[in-house]
């Protein structure tokens, strides 16, 4: 694995270069396997960069027909709830682009128990990245992008939750107690087999948290972003200033 920690100016700078890297990251693995495959990361600190990659000049600057939208987690609600992950991606760039929905990969949620909507995405998962059911082997994607909490998640891996744990299962739905929900997420199986992830990650309120991820002990438990290591691929962390204003090694 490969580990590299950039820190911005700001925001408006973090996005530009994450814009710059999903490009670059896309035109090699159209150029390696003519398709990209990509889990987007929800919250509101991606949603800049997607409005950017919609507009000049990255959306002119690769073939969007060749790549395919996976979420990396969403919550258990409908689309048009103002809480979808779905609902603020495809307003800033699934329809900006007019993306076909043949190339997106939704969780179709809210709609039926979460476990079976996970079920779902999971075989959706597997018919996509896996020609046939003996092979068995995990999803690899070309890029993951996440966020990270204040309390250190990622995509809806909570800390003290049971989808930490999960080994096998590439998407489920995870019980979050202490958000009186339940969440739809990928697994840490599918996540570190990822080819690239690129963590987003600013603002003051997570400075702190970050810093502990980064740099202190490893507590997976209580901050699962720590458990985010690809076996053989790219870790990515893209930092503002104001996340990074805690860190050591800079
Ligand atoms: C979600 C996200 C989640 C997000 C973090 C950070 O569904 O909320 O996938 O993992 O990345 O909570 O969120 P912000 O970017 O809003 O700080």
């Amino acid at each position: 694995m490969n580990r590299e920690i950039k820190i911005f100016p700001n925001s408006k700078v973090l996005n530009l270069l994450a814009a710059e890297k999903f490009i670059d990251i896309g035109k090699e693995a159209i150029k390696r396997q003519v398709v990209f495959f990509v889990a987007l990361a929800g919250g509101s600190t991606p949603k800049s960069l997607y409005r950017l990659l919609a507009s000049e000049p990255f959306k002119n600057q690769i073939d969007w027909q060749r790549i395919f939208f996976f979420l990396g987690d969403e919550r258990n609600v409908p689309e048009d709830d103002p809480e979808s992950n779905f609902r603020m991606i495809n307003e800033n760039l699934f329809e900006p682009l007019q993306i076909p929905q043949a190339n997106i990969f939704r969780w179709n949620a809210g709609k039926k128990a979460p476990e079976a909507t996970a079920k779902e995405y999971e075989t959706a998962i597997s018919w996509t990245f896996i020609e046939d059911e003996e092979e068995r082997t995990r999803p690899v994607f070309d890029l993951i992008i996440l966020g990270m909490g204040t309390d250190g998640h990622t995509a809806s891996l909570f800390p003290y939750t049971k989808a930490l744990s999960e080994s096998k299962r590439f998407a489920v739905a995870n019980r979050v107690e202490k958000l009186d929900t339940t969440r739809l997420t990928l697994t840490f199986p599918v996540i570190n087999n990822a080819r690239n992830i690129m963590f987003l990650v600013s603002g003051a309120e997570k400075a702190e948290t970050l810093k502990n991820v980064l740099e202190g002990e490893f507590e997976p438990e209580k901050f699962p972003s720590q458990n985010v290591n690809p076996h053989d691929g790219n870790l990515f962390w893209l930092l503002d200033e104001k996340a990074a204003s805690l860190l050591h090694q800079k």
